[in-house]
């Protein structure tokens, strides 16, 4: 019936005049005259012409044209439309052909949209991804992956899992998913150029729709930074205890001393409460500066804000530290624009400019000199301690900040200090949105500035 539709008009033509010929052929036995023979065989062939052509431009031809449209569909071109415009089989027939091809244009439109968003956010996950076959092809490698693993993604597609990454741990976790066919973690360090990460992974089987396993897929996080924040953690109560310890053993020895018989010694005695009280004043000091800290850590810490003269503030603060300046011989020039304001909260400005005008002092031998300067300009007011002590060695420099970090920790604990302060300055400029930014030359001194913006939003 196909090979029918497939045959071209000129095959039914041929066709016709072989019947004509053979109708001639039958009744030229009882047909004598030519002409009415002849006549008559002219009359079949325009009926059976006329037939033909009704039938080809009717049925076979429609039919064609909806062959080639389905072949179009079939190939993925959804646009391809089947027009007759009739009520006949043909007619329905085509309506139903460009519903059809309607339907799996829309429907495949709507596929390629679902896969577009399933892949854009595969490949913006945070976490690496990898799909392996249950054979260990690699099927799949996500953005992030690359990332942290290098090169493009063919040169993982396609290939076998333990021939295309070196790693030990993320061999296990394959082998160990493919054997106990349920979820495994993992976890391992990985270089990244010159940066060690931490990375956790977890293998997860794939089964298809028997239950039989199909594959695994890997995902791969990066918990560098909760590892640094745990380290940060572990150190910071390390250092802490550390430095409770020293002044509590200090009390501890000297109160023990006393009890033992030293307490009818008044001079003795005296010297060793004296001990006793700096002693516990460090403690005391250490411990406002860690509630300090953990008060400006906190999730709903809030600034209270207000227009402060400079002058003023550094006036009060020179005032306070007059009688350890002068201690030290040093000299202290202000020099701040009249009227000169910021917006900030004002005990934790305070607080900022003793930090950092106690670091001076701390670190400048009799006398130095010490510059406090303000400086205004278009969208940012200065504070600027300048000072011309010991200086600090340049790859110590960025950990200044630090808290518990001292250049010279013999030297800074004997004038007090605990290295808390400028971890403390830091943290209130940050929550102030502002920046620090520090200069600093060996033997000749250092200069630290703190820039606050005018405009906080
Ligand atoms: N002006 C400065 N000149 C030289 N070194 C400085 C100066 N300011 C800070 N430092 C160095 O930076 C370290 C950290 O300073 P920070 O103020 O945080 O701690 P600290 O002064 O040791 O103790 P604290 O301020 O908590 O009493 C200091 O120990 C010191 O080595
Ligand atoms: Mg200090």
């Amino acid at each position: 019936m196909r090979a029918l539709f497939k045959k071209p008009l000129a095959t039914y033509l041929v066709g016709i005049l072989l019947v004509v010929f053979a109708t001639g052929l039958v009744l030229y036995q009882v047909v004598e005259n030519i002409l009415i023979l002849g006549s008559v065989m002219l009359t079949q062939f325009i009926i059976l012409t006329l037939f033909l052509l009704h039938l080809y431009e009717r049925y076979i031809r429609p039919i064609k044209k909806a062959t080639r449209t389905i072949d179009e569909i079939v190939k993925g071109n959804y646009r391809a439309r089947f027009h007759h415009p009739s009520n006949d089989t043909i007619g329905i027939l085509s309506a139903k052909i460009n519903s059809l091809a309607r339907n799996v244009g829309e429907f495949s439109r709507h596929e390629k949209m679902q896969s577009e968003q399933l892949s854009t956010v595969i490949d913006n996950t945070q976490s690496g991804l990898i799909l392996i076959d249950s054979k260990g092809y690699i099927h799949f490698v996500n953005r992030k992956f690359i990332n942290i693993f290098g090169g493009v993604p063919k040169d993982y597609k396609g290939h076998l899992y333990y021939d295309i990454l070196d790693n030990e741990i993320i061999h296990e976790t394959v082998q160990k998913t493919f054997l106990y066919e349920k979820n495994v973690k993992e976890a391992f360090t990985h270089y990244k150029g010159i940066d060690k990460i931490y990375l956790e992974i977890v293998g997860a089987p794939i089964f298809n729709e028997k239950g039989m396993l199909k594959g695994a897929v890997l995902v791969i996080y990066d918990i560098t930074e909760m590892k640094k924040l745990e380290l940060m953690r572990k150190d910071f109560v390390a250092n802490v205890s550390h430095e409770l310890k020293t002044p509590i053993t200090s009390i501890k020895g000297f109160a023990e001393t006393l009890l033992d018989g030293t307490i009818d010694d008044k001079e003795a005695s005296k010297e060793f409460l004296a001990i006793i009280y700096n002693e516990s004043d460090r403690l005391q000091l250490l411990i406002e500066d860690l509630l300090v800290l953990s008060r400006l850590e906190k999730e709903d810490f809030q600034l209270v804000l207000s227009e402060i003269d400079l002058n003023q503030m550094v006036g009060e603060v020179a005032l306070l530290m007059r009688h350890k300046i002068d201690e030290k011989q040093l000299s202290l020039s202000v020099q701040i624009s009249d009227g000169a304001t910021i917006k900030a909260d004002k005990e934790r400005l305070k607080q900022v400019i003793i930090n950092l005008i106690d670091n001076a002092i701390n670190y400048t031998p009799i006398d130095g000199q010490i510059w406090v300067n303000g400086i205004e300009t278009e969208d940012e007011v200065i504070i600027e301690v300048k000072d011309t002590g010991i200086g600090i060695a340049k790859e110590a420099l960025p950990r200044i900040f630090e808290r518990f970090y001292r250049v010279d920790k013999a030297r800074s604990r004997n004038t007090g200090g605990t290295g808390l302060g400028l971890a403390i300055v830091k943290h209130i400029v940050e929550v102030h949105k502002g920046d620090i930014r520090i200069s600093s030359e060996l033997n000749k001194g250092t200069t630290i500035s703190v820039a606050f913006r005018k405009e906080l939003d």
